[in-house]
C-alpha cells in the first residue's frame, strides 16, 4: 500500500490520501512538542505525499489548527485537504486562569461547548481565522458521543442535530466546506446520525480497528449504501496497535485493561509467524474497507510518522489474514486487503 495514494472521499467530489495526518499531538496532548518537531512532522508528512490533515478547536485549545495553518501557509491550497471541527468556541484567557488538561502548555483560550447555529457558524469563522485559509474541506461535528459527554448526550446529541445541521449545511450549500459529518469515538453515534440527517462523512475514532470491528454491525454497510466516506482516528486505539502488549501500552487513552493486552498478544503471535510487523498490519487493515478512504495516524515525532509511513507500505500476504480469521481474531466479514 502506498500511503500517498489517492482515494475518492465518499460521494463527495474530493480525493484524499490514503495517510492523513492527524493534528492532535501537535495540540500538545498530554506532553509538550516543540515548534520544530512539529513543523518537521507536517514537511515530512508533505514531502511524503500526504495530502489530508485532520484538526480541530479543541487540539491544544486552538494551537494545533494555529500550527496546522501556519506549516501548510504556503503550500498550494487546492493541492491538500483540510479538515476541522465544530461544537467549541475558544476565548482569549490569562493563561493562569484556563484549566488546559489534558493539553501542556496550549493557547491561551478558554473552550465552550457550542451546538446552536450561530455557534457553529462562529466556531466555523473563527477556525478559518486561526488556521489562515479561505475555505475548509471537511467539517465535523465534534464530541456528541457518550465517550466525551456522558448524562448530557442525548441533549448534546439533538441539539447538533439542529444547530450544527443547519449551519454546516448552509455553509455546504456556499461551497465553504464540501464535506459535512460527525467526529466521534462511538460508531452506534454516527449510525444514529446518519439515520437522522444526510451527512457526508464520518470521522470514527478508536472503534474500526483490528481490535475491534462492531461498527461493521450496520454502520460501515449503511455508509457503503449511501456513498458515505468514513475515515479512521485512532487507528492505534491510542497506542497498543503501534506499541504492542507491552507494559505501560496504551487503549483509548488509558492504560490497557488484561484482556486487551491478552487479545493483541494473541494477534502479535500471528505477526511473528509472517514476520508482519503489527502497526503494520493496523494500518492497512483499516483502509482496506471500501467505505474508509484514509487512516489518520497521529505522531508524537519525526520518527514515528516516517516508522508509520514504512509500515503503511510492509507488503503483507494474504495468507497472514486468513490466519487471523481462523483463530477468531479477526471478523469473518471484515474486509481484509
Ligand atoms: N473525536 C474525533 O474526531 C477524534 C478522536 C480521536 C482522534 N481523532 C483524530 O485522529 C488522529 C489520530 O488519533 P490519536 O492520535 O488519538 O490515536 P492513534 O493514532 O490511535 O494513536 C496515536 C499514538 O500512537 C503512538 N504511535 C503512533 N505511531 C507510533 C510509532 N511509529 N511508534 C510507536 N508509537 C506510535 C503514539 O503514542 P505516544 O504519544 O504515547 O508516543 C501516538 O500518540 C488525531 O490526531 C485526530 O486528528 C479524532
Amino acid at each position: 500500500m502506498v500511503p500517498s495514494e489517492k482515494r475518492k472521499f465518499g460521494r463527495v467530489d474530493l480525493d484524499v490520501t490514503a495517510v492523513a495526518f492527524g493534528t492532535a499531538p501537535i495540540g500538545n496532548f498530554l506532553k509538550p512538542i516543540s515548534e520544530s518537531e512539529s513543523s518537521a512532522m507536517i514537511d515530512t508528512a508533505w514531502d511524503a505525499g500526504v495530502r489530508f490533515y485532520d484538526t480541530a478547536p479543541m487540539y491544544g485549545h486552538g494551537l494545533a489548527e494555529l500550527r496546522t495553518g501556519h506549516y501548510l501557509r504556503w503550500r498550494p491550497r487546492d493541492e491538500y485537504v483540510l479538515a476541522s471541527k465544530v461544537g467549541r468556541i475558544l476565548k482569549p484567557a490569562k493563561r493562569e486562569t484556563i484549566n488546559f488538561a489534558p493539553w501542556a502548555d496550549a493557547a491561551p483560550f478558554t473552550m465552550q461547548f457550542d451546538y446552536t447555529y450561530d455557534g457553529t457558524m462562529r466556531s466555523f469563522e473563527d477556525s478559518l481565522n486561526r488556521l489562515g485559509v479561505e475555505r475548509i474541506d471537511v467539517c465535523f461535528i465534534h464530541d456528541i458521543d457518550r465517550f466525551t459527554r456522558g448524562d448530557a448526550q442525548p441533549e448534546v446529541f439533538e441539539a447538533a442535530m439542529d444547530g450544527c445541521w443547519k449551519a454546516l449545511e448552509k455553509l455546504r450549500n456556499e461551497d465553504v466546506v464540501k464535506a459535512i459529518g460527525v467526529g466521534v469515538n462511538e460508531w452506534e453515534v454516527c449510525h444514529e446520525a446518519l439515520k437522522r440527517r444526510d451527512f457526508d462523512c464520518f470521522l470514527l475514532a478508536g472503534r474500526y480497528t483490528l481490535l475491534e470491528q462492531e461498527a461493521l454491525n450496520g454502520f460501515l454497510p449503511l455508509c457503503q449504501e449511501r456513498g458515505v466516506a468514513v475515515t479512521v482516528g485512532g487507528g492505534f486505539n491510542s497506542g497498543i496497535l503501534a506499541t504492542g502488549a507491552k507494559p505501560g501500552a496504551k487503549y483509548n487513552y488509558s492504560a490497557a485493561p488484561e484482556a486487551i493486552m491478552a487479545k493483541v498478544a494473541k494477534i502479535e503471535k500471528v505477526c511473528a509467524e509472517f514476520a508482519v510487523p503489527l502497526p503494520a498490519a493496523a494500518l492497512q487493515f483499516v483502509v482496506a474497507h471500501p467505505a474508509i478512504p484514509s487512516f489518520i495516524a497521529g505522531t508524537r515525532t519525526v520518527d514515528q510518522l516516517k516508522q508509520n509511513l514504512v509500515w503503511f507500505s510492509h507488503t503483507i500476504p494474504k495468507e497472514f489474514w486468513a490466519q487471523l480469521k481462523r483463530q477468531g481474531l479477526l471478523r469473518e466479514d471484515a474486509p481484509t486487503p
